[in-house]
């Protein structure tokens, strides 16, 4: 039996993976170490409590002697997803941003260190190689964020590879582009846009909605972490793509159609946000190396997605309420009048 402890896996994707570690790996145990913030939703894993395999911790990555009494009773592999990770909070409050993204893995490349533990996976982001205007980004491109949450996505990865180049500590970056799927916190695009969309709201396009992402389907990133997880070399970074590039507006059209709303009365062109990076593209030629590759086609991916928010609103809905609210209008105040 393997023990992995995964941080940050009452989040959006770490909830996928470890549904995806404790489904497909007999021989894995799962502790869920997660700090319960805004996006860490215990609903996200309410179905695995009673898991034979499953446990759950309440600890933040920045607390090392929380993260050394996780650890210390045998751990395999550490795979970590505790992050900040909206882009638009991050312009508006750095601050969680630096101590999560850098401060938390730091503390989390310590306790590998100590405890001898086998792997160490960072979860990290193409956002890390900045805006780049042709062609896919490989993993040897320069790193050249330009949010206070790329910045810190890419302080946390130099941190990691300087403990391989350094200790020899045997660390493995994944990066991945614009994920999508079930249980996504309803600020990101697609997630606000779809819930928006439900109720009848008008939706928030940053300037000409020209930007271009490459979307992929939660399941698809879950897969390429595991798949790094396994078969990643140590000292590695590998990307993870879904190669389904889109600009915002294709993507909103998409939305606005499948819901029966118009284009004309649900879309509202808004304030572009601060340093918007243009466009994002992953060469992943290397995780497709080791074996692995996106499997969810995107338009039934979406179409599946926005199902899923239908028939889940007893799952979105408390999260519209309280602290949503109140960043709603911190972000979208000032867009919606300077439009
Ligand atoms: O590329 C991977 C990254 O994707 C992850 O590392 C981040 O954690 C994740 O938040 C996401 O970053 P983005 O900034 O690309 O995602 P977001 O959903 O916030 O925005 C997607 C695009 O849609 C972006 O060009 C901004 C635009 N947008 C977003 C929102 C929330 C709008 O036009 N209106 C909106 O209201």
């Amino acid at each position: 039996m393997k023990r992995l402890l995964v941080t940050g896996g009452l989040g959006f994707i770490g909830s996928h993976f470890i549904r995806l570690v404790l489904t497909a790996r007999q021989a894995y145990e799962v502790i869920n170490f997660d700090a319960v913030t805004y996006a860490g939703n215990p609903a996200n894993c309410a179905d695995l409590k009673t898991h034979p395999r499953y446990r759950f911790i309440k600890g933040n990555i920045c607390d090392s002697a929380a993260v050394e009494e996780a650890a210390a009773g045998g751990v395999d592999a550490i795979v970590n997803f505790a992050a900040e990770t909206h882009v638009d909070r991050s312009i508006l409050d750095p601050d969680a941003f630096i101590r999560t993204d850098v401060l938390g893995a730091h503390v989390l490349l310590e306790a590998v260190r100590k405890y001898n533990i086998g792997r160490f996976v960072q979860v990290s982001t193409d956002e890390v190689y900045g805006d780049i205007s042709s062609g896919a980004s490989t993993e040897d491109d320069a790193l050249r964020p330009r949010s206070p949450y790329s910045a810190s996505k890419a302080g946390a990865d130099l941190q990691v590879l300087a403990y391989w180049a350094t200790y020899e500590t045997p660390v493995i970056i994944t990066r991945g582009s614009n994920t999508y799927g079930p249980f996504q916190y309803p600020e990101k695009l697609i997630p606000l846009f779809i819930t928006n969309l439900i109720d009848g709201k008008a939706v928030p396009v940053y300037g000409d909605g020209m930007q271009q992402r490459d979307w992929i389907h939660v399941d698809d990133h879950a897969r390429g972490v595991l798949h790094a997880l396994e078969h990643g070399e140590p000292g590695n970074v590998y990307n993870i793509a879904g190669g389904n590039t889109r600009t915002n507006l294709e993507i909103t059209q998409l939305l606005v159609e499948s819901l029966g709303r118009s284009m004309e009365t649900h879309v509202t062109h808004v304030l572009d946000r601060e340093g918007h990076d243009r466009r994002y593209a992953l060469d992943c030629t290397k995780a497709r190396g080791l074996g692995w590759q996106p499997e969810v086609a995107f338009e039934e991916g979406l179409r599946n997605t926005i199902e899923w928010y239908r028939t889940n609103e007893n799952w979105w809905r408390p999260l519209r309420s309280g602290e949503f609210k109140e960043y709603f209008k911190r972000q979208y105040l000032k867009r919606l009048i300077s439009a």
